[in-house]
């Protein structure tokens, strides 16, 4: 079964305790934090204080995404904060901080993970697999929800699949960005395991159903 990691980034930031607690009441795994900077994407989100305080208001595993430059220099306070997931993105640093960065997470306790935006190949995953427990493909450009799915990341994601159960076969792909009732389906289909949704899953009218629909 998949797991869905809904995106708070389409909740209601002035109620997001109550929207937690409605994603753990429909049956979501994970919840998922975007965390923007302003500089490696054009948009600014949330921060550690937000990840801090809602550490004590759910027991599901918080799944941070940094969309941020040079996060070597914020992953011990994200994962202090409470992250069990800590996504970076190759494209935001050195190779050498980004592995610097990846066993830092894994050695203050946290799930270190990749994330590749939409022109970034494959390959460039390659230097860093062994270092995580997962690789976030994503299917919109980073910074904004609500955007169209990019179908034509499918063979990214099934190449990495393969080139996984080679060199670390425990390692779980998950996606992100554009993410509904019909797209889900393609995904797992090249094998995520994980599914990020935001504004499908905010939008849906039965939350319950929809998170039923993507972890089938
Ligand atoms: C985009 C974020 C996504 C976003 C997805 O940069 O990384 O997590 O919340 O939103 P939807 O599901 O609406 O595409
Ligand atoms: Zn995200």
């Amino acid at each position: 079964m998949a797991k869905i990691s809904p995106s708070i980034l389409s909740a209601d930031f002035a109620n997001l305790e109550r929207d937690i607690h409605d994603i753990e009441k429909n049956g979501g795994d994970w919840v998922h934090v975007d965390v923007m900077d302003g500089l490696f994407v054009p948009n600014i989100s949330i921060g550690i204080p937000v990840v801090k305080a809602l550490r004590p208001v759910t027991a599901l595993p918080l799944d941070v995404h940094l969309m941020i430059d040079r996060p070597i220099r914020y992953v011990e306070q994200f994962v202090k904060a409470g992250a069990d997931w800590l996504t970076i993105h190759v494209e935001s640093d050195t190779e050498e901080n980004t592995l610097a960065a990846l066993r830092k997470i894994r050695e203050l306790g946290c799930k270190p993970s990749i994330s590749l935006k939409p022109g970034t190949p494959a390959k460039a995953a390659e230097p860093f697999l062994k270092e995580c427990d997962m690789i976030l493909i994503m299917t919109v450009e980073p910074g904004f929800g609500g955007q169209k799915f990019m179908a034509d990341m499918m063979p990214k994601l099934k190449e990495l699949r393969t080139v996984l159960d080679h060199v670390n076969p425990q390692c779980i792909l998950e996606v992100d960005g554009g993410v509904d009732g019909n797209t889900c389906a393609l995904c797992k289909e090249n094998g995520a395991e994980v599914l990020v949704a935001g504004s499908a899953y905010f939008k849906a009218q039965d939350r319950a159903a929809f998170v039923k629909t993507v972890q089938a």
